[in-house]
């Protein structure tokens, strides 16, 4: 039996009491934490097992986000200072259309690379339209735990040879959950992913609802009230505004994840309530794609299920939690006033409200006996971070270390990223992949791509 003792200097470990400890150590046997014991409790010279010595640091969970395109990575810096629809049409659908299997490869390591180095260990990607199975092939290989899916697409104004038939999407989608649905000992699971009400037929978006019960734990991932343009093209295809004509025709509950939810009317508020279903918010590309702000403080008071996500790379253009926390705080402060979104609440949504989100808070999202061992750890003994070691302000130090993560802290301060105990990414390097070589055959995949284009 492998057994690791992981000692250190404060475990923040967002269970349902925001405990921190203090000078403790985390025993991990196969993967899944087994004791959190103080170091006073443990003689660590003589244990019997290897010792991963963090004690200058900080642990927290790993960050889970619940609404990433892989397949768009490649494209970073390609799409800046567009619109929604005029970024899908002029560069994302034709970029995504001009995918070989090989140039989607590179764009998920490249992604996953950044993820994984900045402290993500769980995801829900959205596919792409052809080739998903290389998607499925990475994160496999990777280790890291994931929902993803093929992108459906049966209709295409925008750009009409980017689809393919109502049959060819969901005959495609069964093969690929028959195969990937919680394969990598259940790390990797299925996430249908209709696109978006624009790219999707009823009866794509109701057969693929109806197949889910095929799949259990299976999730259901789309976009949903983006961009005025969007909502206002829906209403003219459906009479009906966007997550009304969701729930008119079946598709909200709990395993349903929409990512965005701007443009809400109080009646679209009510039925993500009462169905349970899952927003997943993204304030760095609702600003870079100038698409508006979501009343994120009114669905956490409603108590509607909020979590982040970074989005796809061409929209934001970092796929780091950090800046996600950061922006999903600050953006509310003018419009809330600068109480709303305290960064507690902003570390729980970028750790916990993730895990839950996708009904795997029992595996994931805090720090707990009995929870898989995806762990990170933070250097904040550093110059550009809060003072440690200070109870200030009517704050003890151990409220205010969620200051430092959520408004001063950055991937830089990620020290180490484990997943399942595993040592996957030290000192801002992820070890699983060669950044160099990743970087070379990126330009040259990407110069190929343009060719196509
Ligand atoms: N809506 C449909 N497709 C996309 C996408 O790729 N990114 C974003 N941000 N919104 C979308
Ligand atoms: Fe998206």
């Amino acid at each position: 039996m492998k057994r690791k003792l992981l000692l250190a200097n404060r475990i923040v470990t967002a269970d349902a009491k925001n405990t921190v400890l203090r000078n403790h150590a985390v025993e991990i046997i196969e993967g899944k934490i087994e004791r959190i014991v103080s170091l006073k409790d443990v003689n660590v010279s003589n244990y019997n097992g290897e010792v991963l010595d963090y004690s200058r640091y900080t642990l927290i969970p790993g960050f889970v986000q619940t609404h990433i395109h892989l397949c768009q990575t490649l494209f970073r810096g390609l799409a800046d200072d567009l619109e929604l629809l005029d970024w899908l049409q002029k560069r994302i659908f034709p970029f995504e259309n001009a995918h070989t299997k090989n140039s989607l490869r590179l764009s998920v390591r490249l992604g996953l690379h950044d993820l994984l180095s900045g402290g993500t260990t769980t995801i829900l990607d959205m596919g792409t339209l052809r080739h998903q199975e290389v998607i499925f092939e990475e994160l496999n290989w990777c280790g890291v735990r994931a929902f993803a899916g093929n992108c459906m697409m049966d209709q295409n104004e925008l750009y009409p040879s980017f689809r393919e038939t109502t049959d060819w999407n969901l005959k495609t989608a069964h093969d690929l959950a028959k195969t990937y649905h919680d394969s990598n000992g259940g790390k990797v699971k299925f996430g249908f992913a209709p696109r978006f009400v624009l790219s999707c037929t009823e009866k794509l978006l109701k057969e693929t609802k109806e197949m889910m019960k095929e799949f259990p734990g299976s999730i259901f991932h789309t976009h949903s009230s983006e961009n005025q343009k969007e909502v206002e093209t829906v209403r003219k295809l459906t009479g009906k505004e966007n997550i009304e004509y969701f729930n008119s025709i079946g598709m909200l509950d709990s395993h349903t994840v929409l990512a965005h939810c701007i443009h809400l009317n109080e009646n679209e508020i009510k039925s993500l309530k009462s169905n349970s279903v899952r927003v997943a918010h993204c304030p760095s590309s609702n600003l870079k794609l100038g698409s508006g702000i979501a009343n994120v403080p009114r669905f956490i008071k409603e108590e509607i299920s909020v979590s982040l996500g970074a989005d796809g790379a061409p929209c934001n253009n970092t796929l780091s939690a950090f800046t996600e926390m950061r922006h999903a705080a600050l953006i509310q402060k003018p419009i809330h006033w600068p109480t709303a979104m305290d960064a507690l609440t902003v570390f729980r949504l970028a750790t916990i409200e993730g895990a839950k989100a996708l009904h795997v808070e029992n595996e994931v999202g805090s720090i707990e006996v009995g929870k898989k061992a995806d762990l990170v750890l933070l250097d904040l003994e550093k110059a550009d971070q809060p003072i440690q070691g200070i109870n200030a302000q009517g704050l003890s130090e151990d409220e205010r270390v969620y200051s430092a993560i959520v408004y001063s802290a950055s991937k830089e301060n990620v020290k180490a990223v484990l997943i399942d105990g595993k040592l996957v990414s030290e000192n801002g390097n992820c070890l699983l992949y060669d950044e160099n070589e990743l970087v070379s055959e990126g330009k040259q995949e990407l110069n190929e791509l343009l060719k196509r284009f």
